[in-house]
């Protein structure tokens, strides 16, 4: 697909400014990825034969060291160059579980460094020796086989007392002033329902607004296929499953954009059901809720080009599948796109939303998506200029 060039959170910068996280220090991304990058390799030249040095064994075990400690400590830099990180958390959820983590990788290291010691220690001392005797059997030794079947009981314990309180921590009731979202797991991207005070039902689709300092209540759903919810700085993955509702909750704290993505396989375009969670303060949810439940901005002059890409959509196959507030459309098929223009990506995540990324998902859905469900409607390429004038005006 010549061109196109994917929103990959591993392969490039995040392009939003995030207060949560990067500093936004102007600083090139060489820069940005250097902290986080082990030295270059050595060339064989400089490690005579096969062998390591001992002046690169150490060099390695500090960058190595280095390593771990960056992402134990979930620096800036690393947030930048790895938006999806576990490594950052921002939520007591998401401290909870990455505590539990590094508890398990601490405990998981003491063990497996004395297992090995000790195994490496009696194969030296034990080695075969010609005329030696042979060694004392040790075959129902009652108080070797008591501690080492009570030392790994104790280990195991030890993780799971802890797992078992997180895993009551991070599933409490919501309090009554949560903010209750329902997340509807679709192929291959989300639909967002926001119940209103006055019994409607804001929808929208792949951008999901919360505030901080309130508890979000996330009602999981799919009606199709089994889907995970992942927005790794807010919490761990939680499924959605058809004819089931799941709860997913936690309480933002920082202002910012957070990247997630889907985390169970859903079929061909997995990998490309991605999301981005816009956490404002709580002033600017409320803007954020009044401006997208106003109805979708009505096009001027008559006879603009955005005017005849609404009589396209509306009038055309569009309205097939998809809703926009203040028009006849009102199918809940594929995306809400009442404020499209407005969202930062489209496709579910996968691209910048500009108006040459949309020309090219209008023009072919399925080269971009394999599998979507949006299908080529061979729409032609003025009238893909004229749709795609309407839907960047949808503000
Ligand atoms: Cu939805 Cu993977």
């Amino acid at each position: 697909m010549p061109g196109f060039r994917p929103a990959c959170p591993h392969t490039r910068p995040r392009p939003e400014p995030n207060p949560a996280g990067p500093d936004g220090a102007g600083r090139t991304r060489a820069q940005q990825t250097n902290a986080n990058e082990p030295p270059p390799m050595k060339s064989r030249a400089t490690l005579p034969g096969s062998r390591l040095g001992a002046a690169s064994m150490r060099l390695w075990g500090a960058a190595l060291a280095a390593q771990l400690l960056l992402a134990g400590c979930g620096g800036k830099d690393h947030l930048r160059q790895y938006p999806q990180t576990t490594f950052y958390p921002t939520t007591e959820y998401a401290r909870t579980t990455d505590w539990l983590f590094k508890l398990a990788l601490v405990l998981g290291v003491v063990v497996g460094v004395a297992v090995l010691g000790i195994l490496v220690l009696f194969l030296w001392k034990y080695r075969y020796r010609p005329g030696a005797p042979e060694p004392k059997q040790i075959h129902g030794n009652t108080r070797l086989e008591v501690a080492w079947t009570l030392i790994p009981a104790v280990i195991l314990a030890g993780i799971a007392v802890p797992t078992v309180k997180a895993i009551f921590a991070t599933q409490p009731e919501p309090p009554a002033d949560a903010v209750t979202i329902e997340v509807i797991g679709k192929q291959w991207w989300w639909e967002f329902r926001y119940p209103q005070p006055n019994g409607d039902t804001l929808v929208t689709a792949n951008e999901i607004h919360v505030p901080v300092g309130r508890t979000v209540h996330l009602l999981l759903k799919s009606d199709n296929v089994l889907h995970s919810f992942w927005v790794p700085q807010m919490g761990g993955k939680r499924d959605l499953i058809t004819n089931r509702v799941n709860h997913l909750i936690f309480k933002p704290e920082q202002p910012g954009v957070y990247f997630g993505q889907c985390a169970e396989f859903c079929g061909t375009s997995h990998s490309l059901m991605r999301l981005r969670m816009i956490a404002h303060t709580q002033a600017g949810y409320q803007q954020w809720l009044a401006s997208e439940n106003a109805p979708a901005a009505e096009p001027a002059p008559a006879d603009s080009a955005v005017a005849l890409g609404k009589q396209l959509v509306v009038q055309g196959a569009c309205a097939g599948c998809h809703y926009i507030k203040g028009t006849p459309m009102a199918a809940h098929v594929g995306p809400a796109l009442t404020h499209f223009g407005r969202r930062r990506t489209l496709a579910a995540g996968i691209m910048d939303n500009n108006a040459a990324n949309l020309h090219r998902w209008l023009a072919n859905p399925p080269e971009v998506k394999p599998g979507s469900k949006m299908p080529n409607l061979n729409l032609t390429d003025q009238q893909i200029t004229y749709i795609t004038a309407y839907l960047q005006s949808l503000q």
